[in-house]
């Protein structure tokens, strides 16, 4: 089957093209390399021993995108492409509206016209606002603090809407918690342009002296040592759980909904602590005030993914910091280098 892959060249995006590829899929990436590079996707390619296809396009290009979809007739789209950053959304906010939610729209249209129903779509734990409870299920209300998670939110509604208007529709949302980690051969991996502002890339700068030190934000959390809690799951688990996802946009119509988290915690100090004993490097920090709009704590209960879609996280916080090791060492200015 040929799956049309968007936003293929990114983090999560290249992980789950080249699970695509091994699980003996075809794989159009369609990408417009706004916070990606190239070399990402002929490095999948060398990983799976097969290539890919790519169209360098943007979804603010209605026409391009219902021509790429026309030609290529997928039977489904994993929609990974967007603006990630919370911080960036809120001085840019009209960007994020735009690139997000009328790419997302775009996209949409062109696979009406196009008579193609089936969608996966990147969703996030920011759709939860502050959780009330933790660990978090689907069902938990919906709120968000930032731009950035307005755009989910609302293409979250959307998809709901479309489905509900018409059974050809199939779609899977899936909430992200924190995805960390790279493919085990350390030949890709997540890449930010400037300064990161997640925790593990910023640690892995650190610990190959890109960055002086890592700052906490916040140590007097209601949490075991007072730094915030955080769901980290390993891009591969990710991955996989796309797969998983397929199987059931190609079974089903309508929409679910699952989270993809691991269900436990981990603190930033434990994460920091996990980084020196796989790297053997120290890793300077020091607690500075809150960053605003984080939460003390988020961890998924990841039950429903289990339930329904057979799928579960099967890698620990050591398996993703090793592996994101592997990548930051070998690959300390990214795919630059
Ligand atoms: P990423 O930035 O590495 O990948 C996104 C890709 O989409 C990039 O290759 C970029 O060039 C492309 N893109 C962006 N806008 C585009 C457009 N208008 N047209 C064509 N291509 C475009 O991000 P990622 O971490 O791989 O995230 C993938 C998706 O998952 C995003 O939708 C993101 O919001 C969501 N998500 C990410 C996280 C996370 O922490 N990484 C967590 C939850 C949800
Ligand atoms: C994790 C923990 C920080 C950096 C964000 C988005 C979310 C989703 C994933 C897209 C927190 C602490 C961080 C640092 C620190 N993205 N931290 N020093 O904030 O849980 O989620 O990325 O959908 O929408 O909000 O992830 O990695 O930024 O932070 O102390 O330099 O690390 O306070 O407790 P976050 P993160």
């Amino acid at each position: 089957m040929r799956i049309l892959v968007t936003g293929g060249a990114g983090y999560i995006g290249s992980h789950t093209a080249l699970a695509l590829l091994n699980s003996g899929h075809d794989v159009t990436v369609l990408d417009n390399f706004s916070n990606s590079v190239p070399e990402a996707i002929c490095r999948v390619s060398e990983l799976a021993g097969r290539r890919l296809q790519v169209i360098e396009a943007d979804l603010g290009d209605p026409q391009t995108i219902k021509r790429a979809l026309a030609r290529t007739r997928p039977a489904a789209v994993i929609h990974f492409a967007g603006l990630k950053s919370v911080g960036e959304s809120h001085s840019q906010p009209l960007r994020y509206f735009s690139n997000n939610l009328s790419g997302t729209l775009n996209l949409l249209n062109a696979m009406q016209e196009t008579d193609l129903g089936r969608l996966i779509f990147s969703s996030s734990a920011t759709v939860y606002g502050v959780p009330d409870e933790v660990p978090v299920k689907e069902d938990h209300s919906l709120s968000t603090t930032n731009p950035y998670g307005r755009t989910k939110l609302v293409g979250e509604q959307l998809l709901a809407d479309l489905a509900a208007s018409d059974v050809r529709w199939s779609f899977a949302v899936l909430r992200y918690f924190n995805p960390v980690g790279s493919h085990p051969s350390g030949r890709i991996g997540e890449d930010p342009r400037g300064t990161p502002s997640n925790l593990v890339p910023y640690v892995g700068r650190v610990a190959v002296g890109r960055e002086p030190l890592v700052n906490i934000f916040g140590g007097d959390y209601p949490t075991p040592d007072g730094t915030g809690v955080r769901d980290y799951i390993h891009v591969e688990d990710l991955a996989a759980g796309h797969l998983a996802a397929l199987e059931w946009v190609l079974q089903h119509s309508g929409i679910g909904v699952w989270n993809l988290g691991t269900g436990q915690g981990h603190s930033v100090l434990e994460v920091i602590r996990m980084y020196e004993q796989v790297s053997g490097q120290r890793i300077p920090r020091r607690i500075v005030a809150r960053r605003q709009g984080d939460v003390s704590s988020s961890y998924a209960d990841p039950a429903k993914a289990e339930r329904e879609l057979g799928w579960t996280a099967r890698q620990g916080l050591r398996e993703m910091i090793e592996d994101h090791w592997r990548w930051q060492s070998r690959n300390p200015m990214g795919y630059g280098g």
